[in-house]
């Protein structure tokens, strides 16, 4: 079966995830994963919740559309751990096969919010929980997804803004519409520290591979510098260090639900 490719593996996301990590590992002890636990982590990039679950005890699985970023998960160990290339929206998994079904700042860029926590759904036992963590409207991610599309293609008609998943009442809803109800949420954050401001840009840029995807068009167009300046000034408004580092919080809503 031919499997679309996405634009993440573009770049240097692992840097990304590498700073992510603490998110996984919140989830994780959220839903209490431990020794044989059946763990899927869906859209699992380089595997930071299936690795989290794994040094756990669990029996886990990750699953992710970009072989690269699988090559990094497998690179880094997790004994047992499986891992395979798959659509969010049509999971290469058993039905009702996992006791924890996790998708750490994943199936929120699902091109289709229902179809994948239907997905999610289909595939949590029936005594399972469904545990995701998605960045809320109004933090950093999104501000930084909102500067960088001024320079992007538009996104396709009828997508919805990844942080719906990050937001109760939205996720909620998505949820409802697969028969999932939340059980408890959380406002949880991640710090990224830099030593100074272009240090924060550059990292920014190197790991979004949807800007990188664009960036020999932009440089053509003379828009590249342009992007770096505007990325430049969101670090700036955003930085709440109070010394000489910069200091970047991430903010995101973890939400576990039962079916
Ligand atoms: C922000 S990264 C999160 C990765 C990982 N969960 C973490 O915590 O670092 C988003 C991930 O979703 C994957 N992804 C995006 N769309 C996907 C889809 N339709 N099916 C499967 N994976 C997808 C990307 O390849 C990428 O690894």
């Amino acid at each position: 079966m031919s499997l679309p490719t996405t634009t993440w593996g573009i770049g240097e996301y692992e840097l990304m995830a590498e700073r992510l990590r603490p998110a996984a590992e919140v989830a994780a002890d959220s839903v209490g994963v431990g020794s044989g636990t059946r763990l899927l982590d869906v859209a699992c990039g380089t595997g930071n919740l299936a690795l989290a679950a794994a040094e756990r005890g669990a029996v886990a699985t990750g699953l992710d559309l970009e072989e690269r970023l699988l090559q990094i998960a497998r690179s880094r160990g997790g004994g047992q751990t499986t891992w395979r290339r798959s659509e969010l929206l049509e999971l290469d998994a058993e039905s009702a096969a996992f006791d924890v079904v996790g998708s750490i700042f994943g199936a929120m860029y699902a091109a289709d919010h229902e179809a994948a926590a239907a997905e999610l759904a289909r595939v949590c036992a029936p005594d399972g929980r469904v545990v995701s963590a998605a960045w809320t409207p109004d933090s950093f991610m999104p501000a930084f997804g909102r500067v960088a599309s001024r320079f992007l293609p538009p996104p396709p008609s009828g997508a919805q803004p990844p942080s719906r998943w990050g937001e109760e009442t939205a996720l909620s809803e998505i949820f409802a519409s697969a028969a999932l109800r939340i059980e408890s949420t959380g406002d949880e954050t991640i710090e990224l520290r830099f030593t100074d401001r272009g240090a924060a840009t550059d990292f920014l840029i190197r790991t979004a591979g949807n800007v990188l995807a664009e960036r020999r068009g932009l440089e053509q167009g003379g828009r590249w510098e342009e992007l770096r300046r505007a990325v430049a000034e969101l670090v700036c408004e955003r930085d709440s260090s109070e010394g000489e580092q910069v200091l970047l919080t991430l903010s995101y809503l973890l939400a576990i639900a039962t079916k």
